[in-house]
């Protein structure tokens, strides 16, 4: 059965404080089964049909044909009107449906296997043990999220895109300031206008003068199309926008949601365990939350509603990973469980990153537990800033302790 209503819909309501901060808006848990296609307006003022079950997800995003992502440029339920309908930007790979999609899709995906990723691990083991040191120098408490979440992930998208070292400090500099919400909003643009001018240059320089890395081997690949500094810039501020604050918040969020549930972070050392804990994690947080867009190309059905051509549909990653029709007590973290989840989206935009993402979150996790004893957060749940409104779920500020920082 499905209904239109006037209000704004759930998503869009600032969720109470007092909920649970890893829990989805408790009223999908009905909705799912008495509206999984719900015809909603946004606070944005547009309307979209949001659709919440695991099945009907699945559906939707694995159908690029009927949903296109070309304009679909808001995003999300919080996301702006006015964005809507704005031409998919060149290299974006997310805003490009079809040949378009699979032509960046194709050339990136070598460079997001499981086996090149892996040979990130010893820098990546070494930047997280390089800011656990740094943690350790200073006197607590520290805001997880700044000192260690941002620069860490910023850090390797900078070694996967080849920026000089002389030039990495300015650039995690940059990135970790546009995202940091805790920053006056001047100071978020300013960063942001940095750093576009900062990729500017670094592709003009990889055009001159290629070298071993992702953007050097776009440019040197031999191929009919080959992609122009516009291309080559989109790719790039795809990659930090969609790698960078999403693992980020992981890593946040993940550790408050670990501290709260001890028997699981016991786990965390055992890596058998985490060799799928962290996607237990990636499906119990969600942080890709209030509705993935899309925009129906033709007529179709979904869940018994028909959706014309031309309206737009919300995906609820959050409520489809905790579809009881998927998974039985969705709502607890069992790291020791495996699931066929949503966290990374479904289809052929799914996450191009994810194997990096785990990786990154395989060695980061366990190593704060592990190094940081006593580990704790020092403010209280209810003034942890929990980012509601954001595309991206997370912490905007997480005030950590501890007792002894172990070799
Ligand atoms: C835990 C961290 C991450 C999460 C939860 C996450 C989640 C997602 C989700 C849900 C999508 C699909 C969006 C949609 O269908 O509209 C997506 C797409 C994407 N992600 Fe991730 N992501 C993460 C990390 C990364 C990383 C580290 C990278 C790369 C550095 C990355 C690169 C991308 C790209 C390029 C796409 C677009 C793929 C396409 O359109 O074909 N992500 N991600």
């Amino acid at each position: 059965m499905t209904s239109t209503i006037q209000q704004p819909p759930p998503a869009s309501v600032p969720l109470p404080t007092n909920r649970c901060p890893f829990d989805p808006d408790p009223r999908y848990e009905g909705i799912r089964t008495s509206d999984p296609v719900l015809r909603v307006g946004t606070p944005a003022g547009f309307d979209v049909w949001l659709v919440s079950g695991y099945e009907d997800a699945r559906t939707v995003l694995g159908d690029a044909e009927t949903f296109s992502n070309v304009d679909a440029s808001s995003s999300h339920l919080m996301g702006d009107k006015d964005n809507l309908g704005a031409p998919p930007p060149p290299g974006v790979m997310l805003r490009h449906d079809g040949d378009s999609h699979s032509r960046l899709r194709l050339r990136l995906a070598r460079e997001f296997m499981v086996k090149r990723i892996a040979r990130l691990e010893p820098f990546i083991r070494d930047l997280v043990a390089t800011h656990i040191d740094r943690i350790g120098q200073q006197k607590g408490p520290l805001d997880l999220y700044r000192e260690f979440a941002l620069p860490v992930t910023a850090l390797v998208i900078s070694e996967i895109l080849g920026v000089p070292e002389g030039q990495r400090s300015e650039f995690e500099y940059a990135t970790a300031s546009q995202v940091d919400l805790s920053l006056p909003l001047e100071e978020r643009q300013a960063a942001a206008i940095q750093s576009a001018g900062f990729f500017a240059n670094l592709i003009q320089s990889k055009l001159e003068n290629p070298g071993d890395d992702l953007l050097s081997r776009l440019i040197l690949e031999p191929t009919e199309r080959p992609m122009d500094a516009a291309e080559l810039q989109g790719i790039a501020l795809l990659l930090l926008a969609a790698g960078h604050d999403t693992t980020a918040n992981m890593i946040t969020l993940g550790t408050y949601a670990l501290l709260q549930h001890p028997d699981q972070a016991a786990k965390l050392q055992n890596p058998a365990v985490m060799e799928t804990g962290v996607d237990e994690l990636i499906r119990y947080l969600t942080i890709v939350h209030n509705g993935v867009l899309r925009k129906a190309v033709k007529d179709t059905t979904i869940a018994g509603q028909t959706i014309r051509a031309g309206e737009h549909v919300a995906v609820v990653l959050e409520s489809a990973n905790r579809d009881n029709r998927f998974i039985s007590d969705g709502d607890q973290l069992d790291l020791e469980r495996r699931s066929a989840h949503l966290g990374f989206g479904y289809g052929p935009h799914q996450c191009l990153g994810q194997h990096l993402a785990r990786l990154e979150l395989r060695i980061a996790l366990p190593e704060l537990f592990r190094r940081l004893s006593g580990l704790r957060v020092e403010t209280p749940e209810t003034d942890i800033p929990f980012k509601n409104d954001m595309l991206v779920y997370g912490i905007k500020k997480l005030m950590i302790n501890w007792d002894e920082v172990i070799k």
